[in-house]
C-alpha cells in the first residue's frame, strides 16, 4: 500500500479515472458527429489527442517530446507508438507508477520519467534537447513565470510548445451565480501579457471551448446522479451509527464540506456556466530558429 502523501488534486484526478475507467485525464473534444453520452467519453478523447499530435513534427525526423504533467502516459504511450522519442513529468507518485507501468509496454525503450513538478524540471542538464514540449490539460497548474522561461531553455531553436487547456475569462469574479463552480486556469489576458514577454511566438490559437464543454454536461450529470446519491447514503449511515465522530469531523471540515458542495453538487457545472468563464484553448507557439 503506497505510503506517500496524496493531495487533492491528485484525489480527483486518480479518482475520475478509477470510477470512470478512463485511460485520459483530459475532457476530450465533442466533434459535432459524437453524440454526447457515456460511452462515446474514449472516442472524444481521443479525438483530443489527435488534436494534439497534429500539431507534431512528422516521427521520421527523430523527434523528441516531453509529455509535461504526463498523467496517466496514454498520451506518452501513443507517441511512442507512431515512433517519437518521449519523456514525461509527472508530480504525482499514484500517477508516476500507472505512467511506469504502461512504458513496459515498449521493451527497450529508454523514455525518461521525471517524478517531479514542471518548476523543478533539471532544466540545466537538459538544454536546447526537445524538439515539442506538450502541456495537455496541465499548463494551468504551474506558474508561467516558471514554466515559460524553462521552456525557452529546454526547447531546441525552433521547437514548438503545444498547449490544450482552459483558462479564464474576462467573467471570472464576476460574482454571477457559478462564479465559483469552477477552479483553475490562468486568466487569458495575463498568458497573452507573459507570452509576449518571453522568447516564445504564438503560431496557432484555436477557441475550442464549445466542443469541450458537453464533457461538462456529462460529469455533472454523473456527480448529482451518482455520486451525490452515494455520498448522502455514506453521510447517512456514518452520522447514525458514529454520532459523535460525525458531528466533530463535520464542524471541522464545514469549510471544505460547504466549498465542495457548492463546487460539485449545487448544479452549477453546467457547459453553460463553463463557457461563461473559461477559454478553452488550442496553442500551439515555436522558439525561433535565430534563438
Ligand atoms: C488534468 S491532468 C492531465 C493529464 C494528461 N496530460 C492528460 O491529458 O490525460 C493534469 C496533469 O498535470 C499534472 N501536474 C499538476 N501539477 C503539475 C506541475 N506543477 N508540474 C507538472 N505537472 C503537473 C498532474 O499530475 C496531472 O498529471
Amino acid at each position: 500500500m503506497a505510503t506517500e502523501k496524496m493531495d487533492s488534486k491528485e484525489l480527483g484526478l486518480v479518482l475520475g479515472q478509477q470510477i470512470l475507467g478512463v485511460d485520459d485525464l483530459h475532457y476530450g473534444l465533442w466533434e459535432s458527429d459524437i453524440e454526447l453520452n457515456y460511452h462515446n467519453v474514449t472516442q472524444a478523447q481521443q479525438r483530443y489527442t489527435e488534436k494534439l499530435l497534429s500539431a507534431f513534427p512528422p516521427p521520421e525526423q527523430s523527434v523528441r517530446v516531453l509529455d509535461i504533467g504526463c498523467g496517466t502516459g496514454h498520451i506518452m504511450s501513443q507517441m511512442l507508438a507512431r515512433g517519437y522519442l518521449a519523456d514525461g513529468v509527472i508530480p504525482a507518485a499514484g500517477l508516476s507508477k500507472l505512467v511506469q507501468q504502461r512504458l513496459q509496454a515498449f521493451p527497450g525503450n529508454t523514455s525518461k520519467i521525471f517524478e517531479c513538478t514542471f518548476e523543478e524540471f533539471p532544466a540545466d542538464a537538459y538544454r536546447a534537447y526537445y524538439d515539442v514540449a506538450l502541456f495537455s490539460e496541465s499548463f494551468q497548474y504551474i506558474p508561467m513565470k516558471d514554466s515559460l522561461p524553462l521552456l525557452a531553455q529546454i526547447l531546441k531553436p525552433g521547437g514548438i510548445v503545444v498547449i490544450c487547456d482552459f483558462f479564464k475569462t474576462e467573467h471570472h469574479k464576476d460574482g454571477l451565480p457559478g462564479d465559483r463552480s469552477f477552479g483553475g486556469g490562468h486568466r487569458l489576458t495575463n498568458f497573452y501579457e507573459a507570452l509576449h514577454n518571453s522568447q516564445l511566438q504564438l503560431e496557432i490559437d484555436q477557441d475550442i471551448t464549445k466542443q469541450v464543454s458537453p464533457n461538462i454536461d456529462l460529469l455533472n450529470d454523473f456527480l448529482m446522479h451518482k455520486v451525490k446519491p452515494v455520498s448522502e447514503t455514506l453521510g447517512h449511515y456514518l452520522q447514525s451509527n458514529y454520532p459523535k465522530s460525525y458531528w466533530l469531523a463535520s464542524k471541522l471540515l464545514r469549510k471544505k464540506l460547504d466549498r465542495m458542495q457548492y463546487k460539485y453538487f449545487s448544479g452549477y457545472r453546467s457547459a453553460e456556466v463553463f463557457e461563461r468563464y473559461k477559454s478553452y484553448r488550442f496553442i500551439v507557439c515555436r522558439l525561433p530558429k535565430n534563438n
